[in-house]
């Protein structure tokens, strides 16, 4: 049990997948939710890049949201494992940056794909696995982070901004979908967080930002969160 948050979620004995368990977010939150008692199962790209991946882990899975396959692999073999599976948090995403006239169709697809479309097919797939989860009270949860873009927009990030608020209207659906059968959803909106996601950028280069919010305390504010059993994360939330 982690001292750190006050609790009403019990993740003791839950099963919880963390997409993009490499990343500097999701090792971090991946971390957090394995030190509150859940069993974590974590994804990474490539295998080089599980690497990144957190020693807490209970078990290492492969994920690319760029290949339907692998989508669709992981998909099935979730929904087919016997064991529950009670909260599924994303924390997988890229940047790109460039204006609207400057921005090609293939590289707005690419952030579509990977930051709202794949993720919500992969959701989906689980959907009844989580739905299994809320029968038995195990108070299930879906967590994504599409950011202060999806309250906002900015210049020179229509494609990132697109993709996340895309995501984010999607979660708002899923929520009233679920509400029923009591699987809960929390979309986290964080503004700038020194992560070093946005040199990382698959296409263009980022202005620059001021200093931004450090990967602890935003992963503090969303596991607190996940565990308080709250259902909306605006970026106000973060501001220390
Ligand atoms: N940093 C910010 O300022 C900020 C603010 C608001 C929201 N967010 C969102 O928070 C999430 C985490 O970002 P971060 O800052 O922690 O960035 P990060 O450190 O770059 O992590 C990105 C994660 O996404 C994974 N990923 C990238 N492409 C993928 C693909 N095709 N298939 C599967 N996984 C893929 C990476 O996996 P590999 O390492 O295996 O490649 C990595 O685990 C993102 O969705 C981001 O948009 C970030």
């Amino acid at each position: 049990m982690n001292e750190r948050y006050s609790l009403a979620m019990d993740l003791n004995d839950k099963t919880v997948l963390v997409l993009g368990a490499t990343g500097a977010l999701g090792s971090l939150i991946a971390t957090g939710l394995a030190q509150a008692g859940a069993a974590v199962l974590g994804t990474a790209r490539t295998n080089d890049s599980a690497a990144h991946l957190p020693a807490s882990l209970t078990q290492s899975l492969l994920l690319d949201l760029e290949d339907a396959t692998s989508v669709q692999t992981l998909a099935t073999y979730l929904a087919e494992r016997p064991e529950p599976l009670d909260a599924v948090i994303n924390a997988a995403g890229i940047v790109g940056f460039g204006t609207v006239e400057s921005t090609t169709l293939a590289d707005a697809a690419r952030l579509m794909r990977v930051n709202h479309l794949a993720p919500a097919e992969l959701i989906s797939r689980l959907v009844p696995r989580l739905a299994e989860s809320a029968a038995a009270d195990r108070q299930p949860v879906v967590v994504g982070i599409t950011g202060i873009v999806s309250e906002q927009a900015f210049a020179g990030m229509a494609a990132y901004v697109a993709s996340k608020t895309a995501h984010a209207a999607w979660l708002r659906a899923l929520a009233l979908e679920l509400r029923r059968s009591k699987v809960r959803v929390l979309d986290a909106h964080p503004g700038h967080t020194e992560t070093g996601l946005s040199s990382r950028a698959v296409f263009g280069v980022a202005p620059n930002f001021p200093a931004g919010m450090t990967a602890e305390h935003v992963t503090q504010v969303i596991v607190a969160s996940i565990l308080a059993d709250e259902t909306a994360l605006p970026s106000d939330r973060f501001v220390a």
